[in-house]
């Protein structure tokens, strides 16, 4: 019995608890597909410079989850996504995050190279303490499990978005604040030029 208490956070940690196939499903009848996409290359209205939807398909489990608690909680503030995040049961988004999670990653590009954006994400920039964004969301943006989310191959128009949210501050849900304080010096160009190149990436 006490072996057993001792060994469940690390099943927890093998795998997530969620069922994809259920998953699968429950995305679609409670409508996260029709904004979010059904497929990991399509991914439904996210794509496209218009695309304000968040692509879903190969983001990490945990970060899913995660912005769903804080849709609820008022933490990160969007009136619709409260609106879905608060009609879902814990179980149904155990299923949906694991249906998303498990899809292909989000398709990459060719992003350009030696530009400012690149520069600034492989980089930072030591003179305005801004970490390189590699360090946590990792090479070609693939994210860090436990640290940062996946951003590389994110549509554009969202990454600018949020962005955007971040540096005025009306996004504020990372821990410590770590992303209002790197968006914070970011110029309007360069969270532009950023924002291409992560999509891109
Ligand atoms: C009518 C369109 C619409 C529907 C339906 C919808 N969403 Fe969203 N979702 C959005 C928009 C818009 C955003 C971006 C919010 C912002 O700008 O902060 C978003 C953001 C998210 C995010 C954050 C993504 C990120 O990268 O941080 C998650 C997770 C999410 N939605 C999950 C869901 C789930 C699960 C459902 C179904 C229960 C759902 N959404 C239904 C429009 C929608
Ligand atoms: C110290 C670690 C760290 C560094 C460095 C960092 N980030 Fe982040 N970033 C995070 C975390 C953590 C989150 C998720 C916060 C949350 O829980 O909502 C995040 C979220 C984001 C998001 C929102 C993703 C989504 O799906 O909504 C974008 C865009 C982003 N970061 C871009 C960048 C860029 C560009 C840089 C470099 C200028 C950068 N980050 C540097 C930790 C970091």
């Amino acid at each position: 019995m006490s072996a057993l208490l001792v060994l469940l956070p690390f099943l927890a940690l093998a795998a997530p608890p969620g069922d994809p196939v259920a998953g699968r499903e429950k995305a679609d009848t409670e409508r996260c597909l029709e904004c979010h996409g059904s497929t990991g290359d399509g991914q439904g209205f996210s794509t496209g410079s218009d695309g304000k939807f968040a692509r879903l398909g190969g983001q990490q489990y945990d970060y899913i989850v995660k912005q769903i608690q804080d849709f609820r909680s008022g933490q990160r503030k969007h009136e619709f996504m409260k609106m879905m995040a608060t009609g879902i049961s814990d179980a149904d988004l155990a299923d949906i995050a694991a249906y998303f999670a498990a899809l292909p990653a989000m398709p990459a590009g060719a992003a350009p190279k030696n530009t400012t954006a690149q520069q600034l994400y492989q980089h930072g920039d030591a003179a305005r303490q801004l970490p390189a964004c590699t360090s946590c969301h990792g090479d070609s943006g693939k994210g860090i499990a436990g640290v940062a989310p996946v951003i590389g191959g994110q549509g554009k128009a969202y990454l600018e978005q949020q962005l955007q949210d971040w540096r005025s501050g009306s996004r504020n849900n990372s821990a410590g604040g770590v992303m209002n304080q790197f968006a914070k010096p970011l110029s309007t160009t360069e969270i532009e030029a950023l924002a291409r190149y992560v999509s891109e990436m």
